[in-house]
């Protein structure tokens, strides 16, 4: 039975807990000021500051000024994966201290909940402050009953597990735990680790009490956390519900996609109940097994498994079957996965808006993924194209599948293109190589680069110096996303809104990297590498068709 004191706490906090650190009580103080402007309910962890005991009347002030907040105290060991040095004594007197204090909520670790003595536990609770025992697996995701049952011996007021997901699968695994127990006891549960992360959001519609999240980002108190803001605005975490429809970005990595950023902005604007996550996986049965147990209506599919994925599926368009790859899942009203590949559309339809494909010279740089999407959307469109790579022999090789022509370098024509598209990952933001075309080769009246990160490439800058109209990068990855979106929804996609958004985060990337001195994070070049296209007769109006007609199917 629920203490009235745990009935009132209940009725004060939120979905979302966020964890304040420092290493002093006037950090604290400074952090938690802002953060409970937004969001009153909050974890301290004591174990980050260099003198818990000590720093303790600052904090009462402090919550005594600020009524209301609701403050968990946490103040975790070392051994327990915190950072608290001190005995099992001492962290005792400390959450002890806490509770008169004006904390509303005690955590107190499983490991140290087993090893105190009844007096020792007593004495918490005879604070009368609501107990949270919580219980953290740094490496794996395990029996979760188990783990239950040996917090429910202490009968208290909360109860927390968070295991690390090592796969997709764990989060079934702690979902349907969630499911289980949630009617009887007041629950949080959530997977740590990327691929975890869908746990953060989809947790609480499974019965988890709350979810945690750091106060910004880079303030991560446990690696997968979310930031607060990511969590209200990017994945509206207090509107998740049992009919919100899941998507996501399926890949290794996608822990700094921009997808879901891009897609949920998308779904935020035109008022959808959709959420869209990072699906972090190194096995494809891994992303099977997690589409097919929890409804996911549709996935972006990126590196490395956009060729992988294909004979998974019931049906694909005719673009992916001929480019053979695919980067996004609908699955049917019958429950099967369908194919296409948007990432076509994302290379066709910027050019589209300015020139005629239809027997227009375009050159194509590289012959890899994306060189193939651009390859082969070129010439569904009627577009000569020529391929120049690094390795001839896999130019010549997408050359004879598409009916283009490889060319050396050296044998470059001396004419002119109508356009210049870059697929190689050249110019990618944490990469290096040499550019295959310097100044005086970029005879074109148009150049596309199809990196986006930077947005302002190396290629970009010279054809600008020379007055060439250019297209960035990011039109493709917008457009890719919109078609991706039109699929899903049957509705046109905002993509001024969708553009808007990822051009300002690709600016603070760019700025944090400049702050910081070191390159611009990596791994957005992934996203990169999405440089998805157009469905497959190759216009939005046909993207929207093709969807619905695999919707009635
Ligand atoms: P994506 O899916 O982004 O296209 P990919 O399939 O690995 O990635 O293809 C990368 C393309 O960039 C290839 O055309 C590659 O040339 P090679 O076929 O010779 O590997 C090209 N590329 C990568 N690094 C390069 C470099 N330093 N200089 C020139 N071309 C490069």
């Amino acid at each position: 039975m629920p203490t009235q004191n745990t009935r009132l706490l209940l009725s004060r906090i939120g979905k979302v807990c966020v964890a304040i650190t420092g290493s002093t009580a006037a950090e604290i103080v400074e952090k938690t000021a802002v953060v409970v402007k937004d969001n009153p309910f909050i974890e301290i962890r004591l174990d980050y500051l260099d003198q818990p005991l000590l720093s303790l009347p600052v904090l009462k002030t402090f919550l005594s000024e600020n009524a209301a907040v609701t403050a968990i105290a946490t103040c975790r060991r070392q051994s327990n994966g915190g950072r608290f040095p001190g005995s099992l004594a001492e962290e005792r007197d400390i959450l002890c201290q806490a509770a008169l204090c004006g904390f509303k909520m005690i955590d107190l670790e499983l490991e140290s909940a087993e090893a105190f003595k009844q007096a020792d536990l007593q004495k918490i609770r005879d604070t009368s402050v609501p107990l949270l025992v919580s219980y953290h697996d740094f490496t794996s995701t395990q029996d979760l009953q188990h783990v239950y049952d040996r917090i429910l011996k202490f009968e208290p007021d909360f109860i927390k597990i968070v295991p690390t997901a090592k796969t997709l699968s764990d989060n079934i695994t702690l979902i349907r735990f969630l499911e289980r127990v949630s009617a009887s006891s007041n629950i949080i549960a959530i997977c740590m680790g990327a691929p975890g992360i869908i746990s953060r959001v989809l947790g609480v519609r499974a019965g988890s009490a709350f979810t945690f999240a750091a106060a910004t980002v880079g303030e991560e108190t446990a690696p997968g956390q979310i930031d607060a803001r990511t969590l209200y605005e990017t994945y509206r975490i207090d509107e998740v519900d049992a009919a919100t429809k899941v998507y996501g970005v399926a890949g290794n990595p996608v822990q700094h996609s921009l997808s879901p950023l891009m897609l949920n902005t998308a779904f935020r604007r035109e008022t959808l109940n959709a959420v869209y996550l990072g699906l972090q996986t190194a096995k494809i049965s891994d992303l099977l097994k997690l589409v097919h147990e929890i409804p996911i209506q549709g996935l972006s599919i990126t590196l490395p498994f956009k060729q992988e994925i294909m004979p998974h599926l019931e049906r694909t368009d005719p673009i992916s079957e001929k480019v053979g790859a695919c980067n996004t899942l609908l699955r049917g009203h019958d429950g099967k996965l369908y194919g296409f590949n948007t990432d076509v559309a994302g290379v066709i339809g910027p050019l589209e808006k300015r020139i005629s494909l239809k027997g227009s010279k375009v050159l194509v740089l590289g012959a890899g993924g994306a060189a193939r999407a651009a390859v082969f959307g070129l010439r569904d469109k009627g577009a000569d194209v020529f391929i120049l790579n690094r390795t001839h022999e896999t130019a010549q090789k997408l050359a004879k599948q598409s009916n283009s022509k490889a060319l050396k370098k050296d044998a470059l024509p001396k004419g002119q293109y109508d356009v210049i598209v870059n697929a190689t990952s050249v110019g990618m933001a944490g990469t290096k190589g040499i550019p295959l075309l310097g100044p005086d080769d970029l005879r074109a009246a148009l150049v596309f680069d199809l990196v986006y990160n930077p947005v302002d490439t190396h290629l970009l800058r010279m054809a600008r110096q020379q007055n060439i109209p250019v297209i960035t990068g990011v039109e493709m990855f917008v457009q890719q996303g919109a078609r991706q979106f039109e699929i899903w929804t049957g509705k046109p996609a905002p993509e001024e809104e969708m553009l808007r958004v990822v051009i300002h985060a690709l600016r603070q990337h760019a700025n944090a990297a400049a702050a910081s001195h070191t390159p611009e994070t990596p791994s957005v070049r992934f996203d990169s590498k999405m440089r998805s296209t157009i469905p497959p007769e190759g216009t939005k109006d046909s993207a929207v068709r093709v969807a619905k007609r695999v919707k009635a199917s």
